[in-house]
């Protein structure tokens, strides 16, 4: 249990909140690139609670700029995108990607005007497909992370966004917390990977949390026969990453970034991929079209719902939601799913975003599975303090490298540390495999 204050403290994220300020250390990681076309509709997006426009201009280069227009606040989502600029449509202002005004068709000729107004605009950097953007407040942002989900070739990597309508420490939680794995994502028909993972050898794992420069290692510990132990290693990367080991015949690598669109509703970036090889198109294929109209992992193309261009994050939205009971049924309880939900991604979802968008943790009641899940609440409160009492910034804040981290699943003799073992394996290492069987 949390009481009401923490909890406070790490759910909110607007600027000025203790975690909004942390959160906006860091580089953020907010759309996908193919998503984001050269002289296309500009798209709306809400990031830690602000209203914010992205458009990708016609050379190429993507923009973040304050949904409000500097000149008298017309919505910016309504704006021309042509000519290398986002063009206000109620008096002409026009913008480029650094938030400069480059023409303002109404005002004389000599104006001078155009040099001193400026559009809030944020910094935007794209690597593989991804685009990310720095709010922080410095004016020399740091180098992006060297995270190497987002360092391999575009071929081995598979990436989805969708939206979750819940708080972004309810998603953190449910995927640091990996002894609901074999239960949730249970099925009852044996069919199915999860039937072949090797957690649901054992249902009852016991926990060990290490603290890292990046955040928290939090390794579940199942027994696999007489002699051995399977180690899991989930981690938690500052300040809003999970990394999940490969299972045994699904060598993928893979996370979340759980990206706060505000308070109430998470960006899910989910990214599956393999250290160094591309990944099978039977793989990929599997990611972006579900498995017989069931979800995996990935958001599925089919997941997605039709939103109006004037709903932030529009692309992202998905039939799986509150509004829906995310697709529950009761009697496939009996046939198919332990849950009654259909797929991976949903069983996860409708579980963390639980009974409220953002949930009352003075209300629960930890057990010793939830190990980490407390670590992790301690490390960010106390990285919250540190920064806001003392100005102390998190190691990774400065450190591209820091992020260089693996999750990891390692079969261990019972008398051999996971940590000893596991320490070369959990270092992310360019386009070199896992190094330990599967
Ligand atoms: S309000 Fe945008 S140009 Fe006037
Ligand atoms: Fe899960």
């Amino acid at each position: 249990m949390l009481s009401h204050d923490d909890n406070e403290k790490l759910v909110r994220v607007g600027a000025g909140t203790p975690m909004g300020d942390l959160f906006r250390l860091y580089w953020i990681p907010f759309y996908l690139s193919r998503d984001l076309t050269p002289d296309g509709q500009p798209k709306r997006v809400k990031l830690l609670g602000e209203d914010l426009v992205a458009f990708r201009d016609t050379a190429g280069r993507v923009g973040l700029v304050a949904n409000a227009c500097a000149h008298r606040g017309a919505p910016m989502m309504y704006g021309r995108n042509e000519d290398c600029g986002l063009r206000c449509v109620y008096h002409g202002w026009k913008y480029d990607v650094t938030g400069a005004v480059v023409d303002m068709p109404a005002e004389p000729v000599r104006s001078r005007m155009k040099e001193r107004v400026r559009i809030k605009a944020y910094p935007c950097r794209e690597r593989n497909g991804v685009v990310w953007t720095y709010m922080g407040p410095d004016a020399e942002a740091p180098a992006l992370p060297n995270m190497e989900w987002n360092l391999v070739p575009e071929a081995n990597v598979s990436l989805s966004m969708r939206i979750q309508e819940c708080n972004w420490l309810q998603a953190l939680e449910g995927e640091i917390d990996s002894a609901h794995a074999p239960l949730l994502h249970g099925r009852i028909d044996e069919k199915g990977s999860i039937n072949d993972w090797v957690a649901k050898k054992d249902l009852r794992p016991t926990f060990e949390c290490v603290r890292q420069d990046f955040g928290m290692s939090i390794a579940a510990r199942r027994r696999f026969d007489d002699t051995t132990l399977y180690w899991r290693v989930n981690q938690f990367v500052m300040p809003f990453y999970s990394l999940v080991p490969p299972q045994s015949k699904y060598p993928e690598l893979s996370g979340h970034a759980w990206v706060p669109m505000d308070d109430e509703n998470t960006v899910c970036l989910m990214f599956s991929y393999h250290p160094a090889q591309e990944l099978y198109p039977k793989t990929r294929a599997l990611f972006e079209n579900g498995h017989d109209g069931r979800e995996t992992g990935h958001a599925s193309r089919h997941a997605y719902a039709e939103k109006d261009a004037s709903t932030p994050y529009a692309d992202y939205w998905t039939k799986f939601s509150p509004a829906t009971n995310y697709r529950f049924d009761y009697r496939s309880q009996e046939t198919t799913w332990f849950s009654g939900l259909p797929g991976l991604w949903v069983q996860d979802a409708a579980c963390q975003s639980g009974i409220a968008p953002v949930y009352d943790r003075t209300t629960e009641n930890l057990c010793s599975s939830d190990t980490g899940i407390v670590m992790t609440r301690r490390f960010l409160l106390e990285s919250l303090a540190a920064y806001r009492e003392r100005g102390i910034r998190p190691q990774g804040v400065a450190d591209p490298d820091v992020f260089m981290v693996r999750a990891v699943s390692l079969q261990l003799p019972e008398e051999e540390r996971w940590a000893d073992a596991g320490r070369i394996h959990m270092q992310a290492r360019l386009g070199e495999s896992f190094g330990y069987k599967l």
